[in-house]
C-alpha cells in the first residue's frame, strides 16, 4: 500500500469497508444473504437438503440434473457469496459422497463452469472455503442475537459447533481490529499514552477471543470430537496433499487436467495472521517464508477474500509496533505489548489443546481400530487444510517456555505437550510407534518437565490432577475485584515458598512456615465451629420449631451456603489442605 497520508488505514471505519471488514463481525460477512432467485435457487435447495440426499443416496443424481447455469444474473457481494458457499457445499457432497471409499475424481461440467467463473470473479479459488462455511454461513435465529448456520454436512450438530464457533471467535476479535487504526495513528504521533491504551484493548479481545474458543466444550456449540474426526473432517477436506485424491480434481469442462486445492480450514483465518503482522510475530524471514508453516500460512493468505489479503498487506506496509516499542524503552509499554503476545500464544496453546482432542487422540484411536488400507492411515492425522498436522504444528513457534507465568501454566503446558507427545509416537498405532520426538518439541516438553520435577511423558497427575475444567474455572475467585485476583494470580505464579523452606534445610525456618499453617488451619477450624453453630445445629433446633407460615427452603438448599457449596465437605476439604501443607524434614 502506498505511504501517502490519506492511506486507508489512518482512518476508521468507513474506510475498513474497503477492506471487507465489519464494525460488528470483523472480517464475518455482515449478515449474508440466506436466498437467490430463480433458477440459482435449484443450488439452495440442494444445499439445504444435502444430508437427506446424501443418506438417501440421491446426491449426486440431484447434482447431475441440474442445469449449466450462467453467472450473469447473479448481482452483487453478498449473492454472489451465497452462490459460492452453496456451490461449496455441493461440490464437497459431490465429491465425498458418503463419507466412504466411493469418490469422484471429476466435477461434472455443469456445476464446474459455473463454479470456476464466480470463483474467479470472486477471486477465491473453487472449493469450500473458510470464508464460506464460516464467514458467509450463519444467520440471526432469534431477536437475542442467538446464530445458526444455513447449511449443514451430515454429522448433526457438529459443523453448526465448528462453524458458529470459528465466527464467535472472529467476533470476539473484531474489537480489536477496531483499535488497529489508533495503534498506527499513535505510533505516527509518539503518543505512547494512546498506544498502551490501545494494546491494552487488543490483548483484552484476544483473552476474549480464547473463551469464545472454549465454547467449543460447552452446551450451545458443543462439537462432538468423534463426529468431528469421522464425518466432518471428511467433507471439508480438499484435493490437495491428500492421498485420496493425490492427482487433485478434474473441473470438467474448465481445465483439461486435475487441479489441486486446499480443503476448508480455520487457518484460511485472516485473524491470527492479523494480530502476527501487527505485533510483529514473524513467520518469514526477509519476507520469505522461513519454513513449512510459514509456507503454508503464506498459501492459506491466497484462500482468503482478496479484500482481506489486502488488509494484511496494508498492515505489512505500516510502520513496526514492535521496533516503535522497542526503541521507547518504556517498560510499562513494553509489558502490556507482550501481553499482546502472550495472548496470542496462549489462543494457539488453547488450539493445539483442541488439535490434540478433535484429531490425534481420535486418529490414534481408530489407527488401533481399523487400519483397512495405507491410503486410510495416510489421511488419517491430516487437517482439514491438508496439512499432515504434526509436520505443520511441529514447526510452528509451537511453545516458547518464556511466555508461561506462573505454575498453573506450566502445569496445562505438560498437560498439552503430553498429549501432543503420545499423539505424535502412536499416531501410526502400537506397531509403528515414532521413535524419534522432533526437536521442537522436545525441547520445550523437557524444560516444562524439568521446571515441574516431572518426567516428559504423559503421567497420572497430567490425566487426573491437571485434565479437567470447571464451568466455572476460576471459582470465587472469578467474585474478587479484579485487581485482588490479580494480586493473588500473582501470589500463585510466584516461586514456591514452600519448596524454598523445604530446600533449605533451616530448621528455624521450618518451624516458623509450620505456624503461619497451624493458625491458617486453626483460622479455619474456628470458622467451621461457627459454621456448625449457624448453619448446622440451628437448623435443626429451627426445624423443631419451624411454624406453618415459614417457607421452607428446598431440601437440598439447606446445607449449602450463600456460595452455593456443601458447606461441611467443602469446608473440611479446605482446612484438611491446609494441614497438608505441613512441612516435616523429610519432605
Ligand atoms: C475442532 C476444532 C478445530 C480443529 C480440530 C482445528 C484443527 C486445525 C488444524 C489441523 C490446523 C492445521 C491446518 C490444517 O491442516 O487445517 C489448524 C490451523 C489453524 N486453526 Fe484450527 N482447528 C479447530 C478450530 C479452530 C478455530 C475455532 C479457530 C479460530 C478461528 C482456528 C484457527 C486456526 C488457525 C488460525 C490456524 C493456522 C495456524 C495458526 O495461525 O496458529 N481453529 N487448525
Amino acid at each position: 500500500m502506498a505511504a501517502d497520508k490519506s492511506s486507508p488505514m489512518e482512518k476508521s471505519w468507513t474506510i475498513f469497508k474497503e477492506y471487507h471488514i465489519d464494525e460488528d463481525v470483523g472480517f464475518a460477512l455482515p449478515l449474508p444473504l440466506e436466498e437467490l432467485p430463480h433458477p440459482y435457487d435449484a443450488w439452495i435447495s440442494i444445499a439445504r437438503n444435502l444430508p437427506e440426499l446424501i443418506n438417501n443416496n440421491q446426491l449426486r443424481v440431484e447434482v447431475e440434473k441440474l442445469a449449466k447455469l450462467s453467472i450473469d444474473g447473479l448481482r452483487g457481494h453478498k449473492a454472489q457469496r451465497l452462490a459460492h458457499l452453496v456451490l461449496g457445499y455441493i461440490t464437497m457432497a459431490y465429491v465425498w459422497g458418503r463419507g466412504d471409499e466411493d469418490i469422484r475424481k471429476v466435477l461434472p461440467s455443469n456445476i464446474a463452469v459455473p463454479y470456476c467463473q464466480l470463483s474467479e470473479k470472486l477471486g477465491l479459488p473453487p472449493i469450500l472455503l473458510y470464508a464460506d462455511c464460516v464467514l458467509a454461513n450463519w444467520k440471526k435465529k432469534d431477536p437475542n442475537g442467538n446464530m445458526d448456520i444455513l447449511f449443514s454436512f451430515p454429522g448433526g450438530d457438529c459443523g453448526k459447533g465448528f462453524f458458529l464457533v470459528s465466527l464467535l471467535v472472529e467476533i470476539a476479535a473484531a474489537s480489536a481490529i477496531k483499535v488497529i487504526p489508533n495503534i498506527f495513528d499513535a505510533v505516527q504521533r509518539e503518543d505512547t499514552d494512546t498506544l498502551q491504551k490501545a494494546l491494552l484493548d487488543i490483548s483484552s479481545s484476544l483473552r476474549k477471543a480464547k473463551k469464545a474458543f472454549s465454547q467449543i466444550h460447552g452446551k450451545y456449540y458443543y462439537v462432538d470430537p468423534n463426529l468431528f474426526f469421522s464425518v466432518l473432517r471428511i467433507y471439508l477436506s480438499g484435493w490437495k496433499g491428500n492421498p485420496l485424491l493425490s492427482e487433485g480434481l478434474l473441473y470438467e469442462g474448465v481445465w483439461d487436467t486435475p487441479k489441486k486445492f486446499a480443503g476448508g480450514s480455520a487457518a484460511q483465518s485472516s485473524i491470527f495472521q492479523c494480530f502476527d503482522v501487527l505485533l510483529g510475530i514473524q513467520h518469514t524471514v526477509g519476507g520469505v517464508p522461513s519454513d513449512f508453516a510459514a509456507e503454508f500460512l503464506q498459501e492459506m493468505r491466497t484462500y482468503m477474500p482478496p479484500a482481506h489479503q489486502s488488509f494484511l498487506l496494508s498492515l505489512k506496509a505500516k510502520p513496526s509496533v514492535r521496533e516503535f516499542v522497542l526503541s521507547k524503552g518504556n517498560a510499562t509499554l513494553q509489558k502490556t505489548y507482550n501481553e499482546c503476545v502472550e495472548a496470542m500464544v496462549s489462543l494457539r496453546n488453547y488450539h493445539l489443546g483442541i488439535v490434540t482432542k478433535y484429531i490425534m487422540i481420535p486418529a490414534s484411536r481408530q489407527s488401533k481400530v481399523e487400519r483397512s488400507s495405507e491410503e486410510a492411515s495416510e489421511s488419517e492425522s491430516k487437517g482439514t487444510g491438508g496439512t499432515n498436522i504434526m509436520d505443520f504444528l511441529k514447526t510452528m513457534p509451537l511453545l516458547n517456555c518464556r511466555f508461561l507465568t506462573g505454575y498453573r501454566e506450566w502445569r496445562l503446558a505438560h498437560l498439552v505437550l503430553s498429549f501432543i507427545t503420545m499423539g505424535y509416537v502412536w499416531q501410526d498405532g502400537e506397531t509403528q510407534p515414532k521413535e524419534i520426538l522432533p526437536r521442537n518439541l522436545a525441547l520445550p516438553f523437557v524444560e516444562v518437565s524439568k521446571n515441574l520435577g516431572l518426567p516428559p511423558i504423559l503421567v497420572h497427575s497430567d490425566l487426573v490432577l491437571a485434565n479437567w475444567a470447571t464451568r466455572n474455572p476460576g471459582g470465587m475467585r472469578d467474585y474478587m475485584p479484579p485487581s485482588h485476583r490479580a494480586f493473588v494470580e500473582e501470589i500463585c505464579g510466584a516461586p514456591s515458598l514452600r519448596t524454598h523452606v523445604l530446600s533449605s534445610g533451616n530448621g528455624q525456618l521450618l518451624t516458623a512456615y509450620n505456624q503461619c499453617v497451624e493458625s491458617l488451619a486453626a483460622l479455619r477450624t474456628y470458622h467451621l465451629a461457627l459454621v456448625t453453630k449457624y448453619l448446622i445445629t440451628a437448623p435443626s433446633k429451627a426445624k423443631a420449631r419451624r411454624t406453618s407460615h415459614l417457607p421452607r427452603p428446598p431440601q437440598a438448599l439447606e446445607e449449602r451456603g450463600t456460595g452455593g457449596s456443601a458447606v461441611v465437605s467443602f469446608l473440611k476439604s479446605v482446612r484438611d489442605k491446609t494441614l497438608e501443607a505441613l512441612l516435616h524434614p523429610s519432605g
